[in-house]
C-alpha cells in the first residue's frame, strides 16, 4: 500500500500529521466567509482528498484557516492503517471538543466532521465514543460534504455517510482550483483488491477503481497551466491502473504516463504506490525510455521470508521481488528504490526476520518505511493467535531501521560530487535559500533567489545528511 512523502511530512507511516493543531486560541469569525480547518493524517491520498474537499467547500463559500479557534467547520481527515494512527484521532477530538465549547461560549457554532478511513471503518461508533462529532463521512462520499454539513445543522443526531455511492466522486467534484504549487498529487486509482491479510485498505477504500484517462489528463493539464511542474500519480495500487482510454480500451499506467509526458510544461512524473505483482513489462520499459519519469520507485515488499509473505497473502516471494528489482535496474540502472516493511507479523520467527534483513541488504534501498505490525480489526491477520510480543517487535524494528538508515545515508553520500537537476519547489529555512527535489526525491537545499522556484537547475552536491543534501547551483 501506499503512502509517501509530502512536504514537511517526510514519512509514509500514516501517523504523521499536518497541519498542526497547536495554537488553540479561540478566534472570532467577523461575519465573513465561514472558515474551515482541515487536519490531515496518513498518506498522500488523504492529502489529495483534503485538497479536493477544500476545493468543494470553497465553491460553497468556505475559506481555509490554519487556526482551529477561528473555524466554523473542523475536519479531521483520518487514517486507519495502524492502531496508533486511528487512536490519534480520538486524542485530537478531545482537544476539538474543548475548542468547540470555548467557541460556543463566545456564541459561535462549530461543526466537527471526521472523514477518511477511520470514518469509513468505524462509522456511527465514532459519534458514540466522541459525541462532539457532528458528521462522519467516508472517503467515497466527501464530494457530498457541503450538502451533509447543511443536513448536520438541521439535525441533532450525527450525520453518517459511509456508503460507496454509484456516482463517481471525481466527476462530482469541482474542477481543480489553481494550485499555486510547483508539485502536486493527482489520484488516478483508488482502492485495492489484493487483500493482504494485515491491511485495512480493501475495506476502507473499497475495490480497485481507475479514473478514465481523459479525466486524469484534463486534471493534469489544469495543474500544469497553474504552474505545477511535477505530478505524482497516486493510487493505493497505482500500477494496477486500468482506466478507460480515449480508444475505449483500458490503458495501463505506462500508457497513461507516456500520454501525460506529452504535456508541455510538465517536467516530471512520479507514481506511488506500487505492488510488485503489477510491475508490468511496459511500466518497467517506461522507466528506461520516458525522460520525464523520475528514476525513483516505491515498491513495498513487506517481509523477506516466503512463509510470512504467503501468510500475508502478498502473492509474491522474496525471489520474485529480487527478480523484479533486477529487471527494473536493467531498464533504468540509476533507479532509487524505496520500500515498506512490516516487522513482527504474527508468527514471525527470528530466522524469518533475519530474511527481511537479508533482503534489505541484497537490494540496497535509497529510502524505506518500516513499521511494527499492528493488528487491525476485521483483517484476517488480526485474528491470528501467535501475535509477536511488542518488545520483540520494537527490538526488530530498531535493528531494521539501523540498517535502512545506513543504506539511506550511503545513498546520499554517493551523490556528493555529482551535479543533479533539482526542481526547486519551496522556500528554505533561511532567506536566500530554496529547497527542491533531486530526481531521486531527496530534499536538496541551496542558495537560490526566490524567483528560481519552479525551475529545474543543475546543483552540485557538496554535503549530505541522512535526510537531505546541500548543494550549489551551477550555471546551466
Ligand atoms: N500494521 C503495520 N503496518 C501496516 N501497513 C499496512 N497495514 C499495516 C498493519 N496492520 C504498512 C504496510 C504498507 C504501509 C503503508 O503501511 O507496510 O505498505
Ligand atoms: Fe497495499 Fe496489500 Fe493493503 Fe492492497 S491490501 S493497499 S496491496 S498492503
Amino acid at each position: 500500500m501506499d503512502d509517501r512523502l509530502t512536504e514537511g511530512h517526510d514519512s509514509i507511516d500514516g501517523e504523521d500529521v499536518e497541519p498542526s493543531l497547536t495554537g488553540l486560541a479561540v478566534g472570532v469569525n467577523p461575519g465573513g466567509a465561514p472558515k474551515v480547518f482541515i487536519r490531515t493524517f496518513g498518506c498522500q491520498m488523504n492529502v489529495y482528498d483534503s485538497e479536493r474537499m477544500m476545493e468543494a467547500l470553497a465553491a460553497h463559500g468556505y475559506a481555509q484557516t490554519g487556526h482551529i479557534g477561528d473555524a466554523d467547520l473542523v475536519i479531521l481527515n483520518t487514517c486507519h492503517i495502524r492502531e496508533k494512527a486511528a487512536e490519534k484521532v480520538y486524542s485530537d477530538l478531545g482537544r476539538v471538543r474543548q475548542v468547540k465549547e470555548e467557541r460556543g461560549a463566545a456564541g459561535h457554532e462549530t461543526v466537527v466532521a471526521v472523514v477518511g478511513c477511520v470514518a469509513q471503518a468505524e462509522g456511527a461508533e465514532i459519534a458514540a465514543r466522541a459525541p462532539v462529532v457532528d458528521l462522519v463521512v467516508g472517503p467515497q462520499s466527501y464530494h457530498r460534504l457541503p450538502e451533509l454539513i447543511e443536513r448536520s445543522r438541521s439535525q441533532t443526531r450525527t450525520v453518517v455517510d459511509t456508503t460507496f455511492p454509484e456516482e463517481d466522486k471525481f466527476s462530482r467534484l469541482p474542477p481543480r482550483a489553481p494550485a499555486h504549487a510547483v508539485t502536486a498529487f493527482l489520484t488516478v486509482q483508488e482502492g485495492c483488491d489484493k487483500f493482504c491479510t494485515f491491511c485495512v485498505v480493501p475495506y476502507t477504500r473499497g475495490m480497485e477503481y481507475s479514473r478514465p484517462v481523459a479525466d486524469v489528463e484534463g486534471e493534469a493539464r489544469r495543474l500544469v497551466s497553474s504552474g505545477v511542474r511535477e505530478i505524482t500519480l497516486l493510487g493505493q495500487n497505482v500500477n494496477a491502473y486500468h482506466g478507460d482510454g480515449p480508444d475505449g480500451r483500458p490503458w495501463s499506467l505506462a500508457k497513461l504516463i507516456r500520454r501525460l509526458a506529452q504535456i508541455e510544461g510538465l517536467e516530471r512524473l512520479r507514481y506511488t504506490t506500487s505492488h510488485p505483482g503489477d510491475m508490468s513489462e511496459d511500466l518497467i520499459a517506461a522507466h528506461g525510455e520516458e525522460a520525464k519519469l523520475m528514476p525513483y520507485l516505491h515498491l513495498p515488499f513487506q517481509a523477506g521470508a516466503d512463509r510470512i509473505l504467503a501468510a500475508m497473502n502478498r502473492k509474491h516471494t522474496a525471489g520474485q521481488y529480487l527478480d523484479t528489482v533486477a529487471r527494473i535496474r536493467k531498464a533504468q540502472p540509476e533507479i532509487a528504490l524505496s520500500t515498506d516493511i512490516i516487522v513482527g507479523f504474527p508468527g514471525e520467527t527470528e530466522p524469518e526476520f533475519a530474511e527481511t534483513l537479508a533482503l534489505v541488504a541484497e537490494v540496497g534501498f535509497a529510502q524505506a518505511y518500516s513499521f511494527k505490525y499492528s493488528a487491525r480489526p476485521g483483517t484476517p491477520a488480526g485474528k491470528l493467535a501467535d501475535q509477536v510480543p511488542d518488545p520483540v517487535k520494537t527490538e526488530r524494528l530498531a535493528r531494521l531501521q539501523e540498517l535502512l538508515e545506513r543504506q539511506q545515508t550511503a545513498f546520499n553520500e554517493r551523490c556528493v560530487g555529482r551535479t543533479l537537476p533539482v526542481l526547486f519547489d519551496r522556500p528554505g529555512k533561511h532567506p536566500g535559500q530554496l529547497v527542491g527535489r533531486s530526481p531521486f526525491l531527496q530534499a536538496v537545499h541551496a542558495e537560490a533567489a526566490a524567483g528560481e522556484r519552479g525551475r529545474i537547475l543543475p546543483v552540485e552536491i557538496l554535503a549530505f545528511s541522512p535526510n537531505s543534501l546541500v548543494g550549489v547551483i551551477r550555471s546551466a
